[in-house]
């Protein structure tokens, strides 16, 4: 890796100016903070130093400086994120080499990209009349059929099963994918004589299929590819990676049920919509989709349980401070449905003109309520109450109370008053301040290394100690970690903690270890004989460690002069141990 280029990259941009493009941040103190997107958080703790180029999260310890943002957060490559810097900061970046880490999945994905050739192939020859003809009527044409790789499972029930054994994959490998299954028959394949849909993680890898129906069985209308080790159901959503784009000028995102709504919306130049695939919202949705706009619509289908998706799923957007528009559809139609049956217009015309959520809901909690009636009336009004207490937006608030007035003939100042009553009086959805982590029970010794690191990434004098001194950290992963930033520093001549991270990005699992210690939020400046006591304690667990090895040994010692021998040892050692403290201070 040229890390010159690099570096430069990273200093060609600011963290605060990149983060903010994802994730609004607020100053406050000597740092920005934010609602961290590693994590399904709520408030603001992710905090971004414009002095380190680094942010850390005190709640998931994410940390990392701009490339790792990018990383984590667009799901790309460093590879990746290297170019989406290298563009903004106008410095080319295609000479580096960057080795590729080696997937352990590997297998599975190409299992998928063999697979996806082999279906998509199936459906332009002979046996794919048919299917293609159900398509065709229902409105999906070639360019459809290209963009979302629809593809085309046969009959007989081995054909991907001997086309991956002829590739050379393992049994294992094959019912791993999710796509081959072992009976008492041998193996063979999952999909036969259906339709094939790719579904993509987020990078926009095929991970596994929904086939359908086409031929007019009475089997279920989808079968849906298992949950395997690349393929989580709850953690993905139908055509994000094609969305994102879109999704982000247009900072809108409409979520839909289903993927043949997705296809139909993009059938008509709406290219802003996912799909859940008919699984329940899960915090890992909110997430994605937080990441994609700030704006978000749910046109779900237009039947009694689309209208209780939706209710359920506004209500954990709005956990998360996302406050979505509505889109409900006549006479029970999905969106599909809706686009064949009134055309592109009416639909573009309905999400131009969403229904805010408290409309909704007033709509909801007013139906099978005879407003004449005392009763029905009271309990609306608390109904509404509730519901008027999960939102974040005081506009909104204004406006509906303002309808609920109407609505029941009470004053609206009458109402406020009783509704700022019941707010004070209980806790609100969200607090805004930063969770904070404690150190948890920590041995005084963990402590130690990782005070020890927390210094050697403010100072090269600290480092320098470290080297002198310490001979070994007992953690593997304070070691491991203080070994990386003292290579680090020998490589660089100079200790800077956004570089090293770029350094440590090779090192699985570092990162989060410098997240915790930064975390621990010492005190900017300290002594020499702080750092002294740090290595002292150190020192002292590695002596302890191997004088309490010893005393084992010596027990299960069975000839005397043995016993003896590792007896003078402990002795030494525990001679040093008090020198060491003598030494030292
Ligand atoms: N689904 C599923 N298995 C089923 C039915 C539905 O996995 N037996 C999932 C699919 O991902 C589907 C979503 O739930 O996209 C929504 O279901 P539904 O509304 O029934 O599907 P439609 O999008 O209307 O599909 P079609 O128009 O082909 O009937
Ligand atoms: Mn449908």
């Amino acid at each position: 890796m040229n890390t010159e280029i690099v570096d430069n990259i990273r200093k060609a941009v600011d963290i605060v100016d990149i983060i903010s493009r994802y994730v609004s941040l607020v100053p406050k103190g000597k740092n920005y903070w934010g609602v961290c997107p590693f994590h399904d958080d709520h408030s603001p703790s992710m905090s971004v130093s414009k002095e380190k180029q680094i942010y850390t999260c005190f709640s998931c310890g994410a940390s990392g400086n701009v490339f790792n943002f990018i990383e984590d957060f667009e799901n790309v490559s460093f590879r990746e994120a290297l170019k989406i810097l290298g563009d903004i900061a106008g410095i080319p970046v295609d000479g580096i080499k960057i080795k590729n880490n080696n997937n352990i999945n590997k297998n599975l994905y190409d299992i998928y990209d063999i697979s996806i050739k082999f279906y998509t192939n199936n459906l332009n020859t002979n046996y794919g009349i048919k299917a293609r003809e159900y398509l065709k009527n229902r409105g999906i044409d070639d360019q459809l059929i290209k963009t979302f790789q629809i593809g085309l499972s046969l009959p007989k029930r081995d054909m991907l099963t001997r086309l991956l054994v002829k590739k050379g994959f393992s049994n294992k490998d094959m019912v791993d994918s999710g796509l081959i299954i072992k009976s008492d028959y041998g193996y063979s394949d999952i999909y036969h004589n259906r339709i094939i849909f790719p579904l993509c993680d987020v990078s926009g890898n095929i991970v596994g299929y929904s086939g359908r129906i086409y031929n007019g069985e009475d089997e279920s209308k989808y079968i849906n590819t298992k949950e395997t080790a690349i393929f989580k159901k709850g953690e993905l959503l139908y055509n994000y990676h094609r969305a994102k784009e879109e999704c982000r000028k247009t900072n809108t995102v409409i979520i839909t049920e289903g993927f043949m709504d997705v296809i139909r919306c993009h059938s008509v130049g709406i290219l802003n919509v996912v799909a859940t695939m008919g699984t329940a919202f899960t915090k890992k949705h909110i997430m994605l989709i937080r990441k994609l706009a700030k704006n978000v619509i749910l046109m779900f289908d237009g039947d009694s349980a689309g209208a209780k998706a939706t209710e359920s799923c506004s209500n954990l957007l709005m956990e998360y401070n996302i406050t979505p528009k509505i889109v409900r559809l006549e006479e029970n139609l999905d969106p599909d449905e809706y686009v064949l049956k009134y055309g592109k217009e009416q639909l573009i015309q309905k999400l131009e003109n969403p229904i805010n959520i408290m409309d909704f809901k007033l709509m909801n909690l007013k139906n099978n309520r005879d407003l004449n009636n005392s009763t029905d009336k009271a309990n609306y009004v608390k109904d509404v109450f509730t519901e008027l207490k999960k939102i974040d937006d005081d506009i909104l608030r204004e406006v509906s109370l303002n309808k609920l007035s109407e609505d029941v003939g009470l004053n609206i100042e009458f109402l406020k008053e009783k509704l700022d009553y019941k707010k004070n009086n209980q806790t609100t959805y969200q607090t805004i301040k930063p969770i904070i982590k404690q150190e948890k029970n920590k041995s005084k010794y963990d402590k130690a290394q990782m005070y020890l690191i927390y210094y050697m990434l403010k100072s090269d004098k600290v480092i320098k100690m470290y080297d002198e001194k310490v001979t070994y950290m007992p953690n593997e992963k304070y070691r491991r970690l203080a070994t990386y930033i003292s290579c680090f520093y020998k490589d660089k001549g100079y200790i800077y903690i956004a570089d090293l991270m770029t350094y440590l990005s090779q090192f699985e699992g570092t990162k989060e270890i410098i997240g915790e210690i930064l975390n621990l939020n010492l005190k900017d400046d300290y002594t020499i004989s702080e750092i002294n006591d740090y290595i002292y304690t150190i020192k002292e667990y590695s002596l302890r460690d191997e004088i309490k090895r010893l005393k084992k040994e010596q027990e299960k010692e069975i000839e005397s002069f043995k016993k003896a021998e590792i007896g003078m040892k402990i002795l030494e050692l525990k001679k040093m141990e008090q020198e060491e403290r003598y030494y030292d201070k």
